[in-house]
């Protein structure tokens, strides 16, 4: 990590509550906190720490994640959405992880006899992604695993496309049609993501939601509050005069005399060279990066040369929806991308 870096993030912690305590009332349901890939870039130890007291779950994407968080004294229960590789299962029951199944032959291989092995059983409804398609495969499999000491905590299915009715309702006929006759109590049955939740596809048959996105509140929704800013110091500021250009191609040339100032973070630090042209905030005033991205630094229009204060390169006057439109991307892809050596400051 950057700890001295002039470039940094910031959280914030009554966002996210706010956030999380929203989509804990909207669906009625206990809450598992997707927090994979660094919690979308905003920093998942922080995230967690935050989120102590409002999440019942975490729903990282590795061991590796779910490992960092135990190491840090997290000790609520965590899923691990993705497949891990078994060879390192001790891991697994060791630190009271859940894992997700999607076909019985990988544990049938490797699995001990273990009543510590906490499994949700993942069903593909129509993602063609993870997951199990195969109605008969299904019980198969839960038989299976009650000749076995292994507890089946949970299962579940992720929506494709929560913003097409058609196709959502499709899932929920599937997931319902899967779920039949299965004498089994999950403690764990969850279904909606964020716009899942906030489209109310829903079912009563669900005990939780698995909310990512909307934690950090860069959905389309007026009742979420964005959660990630990201600042950086201009370091050097500079006048260019007219048919001059600016950075790496000469992409830029300046149309008449003007300030400019020079940002110490790149592509390297989750600002792709896309981002060329792109607004920028700073001392109450909108500009934009000119020129092209460069690893470790970028240029931006200045509106006059005593400009001071750090510039916003997310947040509230530039918000991760904006940036993905764009980036021509999603506002996952924006923040997920920050890198970890970012410092985070939790305000
Ligand atoms: C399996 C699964 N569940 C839940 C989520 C959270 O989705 P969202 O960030 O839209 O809330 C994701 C995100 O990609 C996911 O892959």
């Amino acid at each position: 990590m950057d700890k001295y870096g002039l470039t940094y993030i910031t959280i914030n912690r009554d966002h996210l509550l706010h956030n999380a305590r929203y989509f804990k009332n909207k669906s009625g349901k206990k809450l598992i906190a997707v927090i994979k890939s660094n919690a979308y870039g905003h920093g998942m130890l922080e995230v967690a720490q935050i989120l102590n007291d409002e999440a019942d779950c975490y729903a990282v994407d590795s061991l590796d994640y779910a490992l960092s968080l135990r190491e840090h004294g997290f000790t609520k229960p965590i899923l691990i959405l993705n497949p891990i590789d078994l060879n390192y299962l001790d891991l697994v029951l060791e630190n009271d992880l859940m894992i997700t199944v999607s076909s019985l032959s990988d544990l049938q291989n490797t699995v001990p006899d273990t009543n510590k092995l906490k499994l949700h059983i993942k069903v593909d409804t129509g993602m063609n992604r993870f997951g199990i398609k195969c109605k008969q495969e299904l019980d198969e499999m839960i038989q299976y695993i009650k000749t076995k000491n292994w507890q089946l905590v949970g299962i579940y299915t992720h929506y494709h496309s929560p913003n097409n009715e058609v196709y959502s309702k499709h899932q929920q006929k599937r997931f319902l049609e899967m779920l039949q006759n299965i004498e089994h109590d999950f403690t764990y049955v969850h279904l909606c993501s964020t716009s899942a939740v906030l489209n109310d596809l829903d079912l009563p048959e669900t005990t939780h939601v698995r909310v990512g996105l909307g934690l950090y509140g860069i959905c389309d929704s007026p009742e979420v509050k964005p959660v990630l800013s990201l600042y950086s110091k201009i370091v050097l500021k500079k006048n260019v005069s007219v048919e001059e250009t600016v950075g790496y191609g000469a992409n830029y040339q300046a149309k008449e005399d003007m300030w400019i100032g020079v940002l110490p973070c790149g592509y390297a630090d989750g600002i792709i060279r896309h981002n060329t042209n792109r607004k920028v905030y700073i001392d109450g005033h909108y500009t934009e990066i000119i020129g092209n991205v460069c690893m470790n630094a970028l240029m931006i229009k200045l509106p006059h040369p005593d400009v001071k204060g750090d510039v916003e390169l997310i947040g509230e006057h530039v918000s991760a929806l904006e940036i993905a439109r764009h980036l021509n991307t999603i506002s996952y892809e924006v923040t997920t991308i920050l890198p970890s050596h970012l410092k985070r400051i939790i305000i």
